[in-house]
């Protein structure tokens, strides 16, 4: 995908993301929870905990599970607390469901991995009950999840830095999705996202990447992308390759804080006024923020005249190539030609 863009800047902020989701990837690595703590320690004998592994270094491994019934009762087993364990992994299973409160009453993890799991379409609302304040990174790639519970679920582990959604069979974001404090990255491509709710990140504070890149979203609601606080960061929403031809007037709502809207390979045809200046204005304000709109067919004529007259805008907007071919950067007002076919 990436060899296929053309702007040096575009890679240089999607290299920069990349590194950043696999240092985040890194950092997750978990060991023993404390010095000399190992609450592997405390899990109860091997026999009681099969079909899943108590492993050294805080780990619990269930990727033999079959059905839900056993992974619940391993959990209800007589575990002493010795601590938050470091990662759970429970990859390619065939369960079908996360029920509520399968860790049971004393076992917390920092880490779950459940990416490939081919039939995990439900997340329950309760499912990581107990993990509120310990979990902070979570791989659910590749599964097939269906439910918008995933987002309330998610939404009440306050420690959570980093999910990993991609890959799964979503079909939107609901209205106020998220609304972890400590979140930095979200990875939802890949899915059939058609769809993004009213403030769905407005409480992200520490967001730096959304990334809803391979979706089928044509439908963004008003305040969508609004970001309800000041950052010192520039967090990127990340949008490549979707259906969207248009935003909604208020899509941002009020303008706070800086950021990063990547609208590549789309259906924009024009950027409109109303929506587009106070956001330019906005980013030229703050000298900071940047919109790409690279492989959409734009069609530059009269609608394009604002940007025309205003060619210092161009300097938080990638190149927008229009239909004779030429940078829009390097047209006169008198050049516009007529998309009124469109
Ligand atoms: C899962 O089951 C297989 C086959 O019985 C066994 O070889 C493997 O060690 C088990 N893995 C875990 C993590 O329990
Ligand atoms: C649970 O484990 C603790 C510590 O190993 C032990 O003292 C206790 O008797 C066990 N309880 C049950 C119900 O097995
Ligand atoms: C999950 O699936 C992906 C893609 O098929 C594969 O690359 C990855 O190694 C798998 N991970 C596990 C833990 O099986
Ligand atoms: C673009 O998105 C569509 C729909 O989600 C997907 O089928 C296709 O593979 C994506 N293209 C690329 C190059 O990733």
């Amino acid at each position: 995908m990436l060899q296929h863009m053309k702007m040096p800047r575009t890679h240089f902020v999607i290299l920069a993301v990349l590194c950043f989701a696999v240092d985040i990837n890194d950092s997750g690595k978990v060991g023993p929870s404390g010095p000399g703590v190992y609450p592997t320690s405390g899990c109860p004998p091997p026999v009681a905990m099969l079909p899943c592994v108590c492993g050294g270094f805080s780990i619990i491994t269930c990727s033999n599970v079959t059905d839900e019934k056993q992974l619940v009762s391993v959990f209800q087993q007589n575990f002493t607390d010795k601590g938050v364990f470091g990662s759970f992994f429970m990859e390619n299973t065939p369960i079908k469901t996360i029920p509520s409160k399968v860790f049971g009453p004393v076992v917390r993890f920092r880490e779950l991995n459940m990416d490939n799991n081919s039939m995990l379409e439900i997340i329950e609302e309760d499912a990581f009950s107990g993990l509120e304040e310990t979990a902070n990174a979570i791989y659910l790639r590749n599964c097939n999840i269906k439910s918008a519970n995933i987002f309330k679920a998610v939404s009440k582990l306050i420690s959570l830095t980093v999910i990993h959604l991609n890959d799964n069979q979503l079909t939107s974001v609901p209205n106020h999705a998220f609304e972890n404090q400590e979140l930095k990255a979200v990875f939802l491509q890949n899915n059939r996202i058609t769809s993004i709710g009213g403030r769905a990140f407005e409480e992200l504070r520490s967001i730096v990447q959304v990334d809803l890149s391979n979706n089928l979203i044509s439908e963004i609601t008003d305040n969508a992308f609004h970001l309800n606080f000041e950052s010192s960061d520039i967090p990127a929403f990340v949008l490549i390759n979707n259906s969207i031809s248009d935003l909604p007037l208020h899509a941002f709502g009020e303008l706070k804080t800086p950021f990063i809207l990547v609208l590549n390979r789309n259906r924009m045809t024009s950027l409109k006024q109303e929506i587009f200046e106070p956001l330019l204005q906005f980013f030229s304000q703050k000298n900071a923020g940047h919109l790409y709109v690279e492989e959409n067919s734009f069609c530059c004529d009269y609608r394009m005249k604002w940007l025309v007259e205003q060619k210092s805008y161009f300097k938080y907007i990638s190149h927008i190539i229009c239909q004779d071919g030429r940078n829009l950067k390097d047209y006169t007002v008198d050049q516009l030609g007529d998309c009124s076919s469109l």
